[in-house]
């Protein structure tokens, strides 16, 4: 196993959504997905159910069908308010030059999506709009557990981005890819790749910590 021997603290601030960074011409390992994997079931689920199922899609057809569902997403998501010129308005400066950034970065990744040379779908058992009370923890029973495949990409010198756009069509994405839909929840799209250089920045948060965090009550 190659890794980058990265500090917890480096690989906690330093892993970002890569997209521009990608090398889209070189195939990602399977034992370096397998591997991040691992990480990935080690993480909590609510009552510890391990409800999750993770879809690893490298077949060149089946990315192409993807990478076409998520630009159809991602040219309704452009039409919709929430788009770049919407949440820069009346932004800070830099706030909005960087969330322009962000924009032309994603664009960037929605127009090669197909060559992206991994993508991996994360599932969680169980469907959402069937059990609005139990939204948060099916979520919470997935999302750690990605993050930690994320992590583990990272160390490896893989770069990520966790994606949610072809959600606007999972169910021809669970068609496509067999889920049964009807007993699993997509909850995004990871792309995976080995990135172009390893020198990732920790990324500019408002305020920091402190900026979004009250003690002992909300103030
Ligand atoms: C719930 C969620 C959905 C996201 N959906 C997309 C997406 O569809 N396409 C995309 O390019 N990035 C997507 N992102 C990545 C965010 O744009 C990214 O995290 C943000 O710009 C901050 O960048 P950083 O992760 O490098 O700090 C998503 C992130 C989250 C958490």
């Amino acid at each position: 196993m190659t890794t980058l021997g990265l500090s917890v603290h480096d690989l906690l601030t330093t892993t970002r959504s890569v997209r521009r960074r990608l090398d889209f011409d070189r195939p990602v390992d399977p034992a370096l997905l397998e591997e991040c994997l691992e990480y990935a079931v080690q993480a909590p689920t609510g009552s510890n159910r391990q409800g999750w199922r993770f879809i690893v899609v490298t077949d060149s057809e089946k990315r192409m069908a993807l990478a076409d569902l998520y630009r159809r997403g991602w040219e309704r998501y452009m039409t919709l308010a929430a788009s770049a010129g919407a949440i820069a308005e009346g932004a800070a400066p830099d706030r909005a030059a960087q969330q322009m950034r962000v924009m032309e970065s994603a664009a960037y990744l929605a127009e090669n999506m197909h060559r992206v040379p991994a993508m991996v779908i994360p599932c969680i058992e169980g469907r959402a709009d069937h059990r609005p009370m139990g939204a948060a923890s099916m979520m919470a029973s997935i999302v750690p557990s990605a993050w930690s495949f994320m992590l583990g990409a990272r160390e490896r010198g893989l770069g990520t981005c966790w994606t949610s756009i072809h959600l606007m069509f999972e169910k021809e994405a669970a068609e496509l890819l067999g889920i049964p839909y009807d007993e699993y929840s997509q909850v995004a799209l990871i792309t995976v790749g080995h990135t172009l250089g390893d020198d990732f920045r920790p990324a500019r948060r408002d305020g920091g910590a402190a900026a979004i965090t009250s003690w002992n009550g909300w103030d």
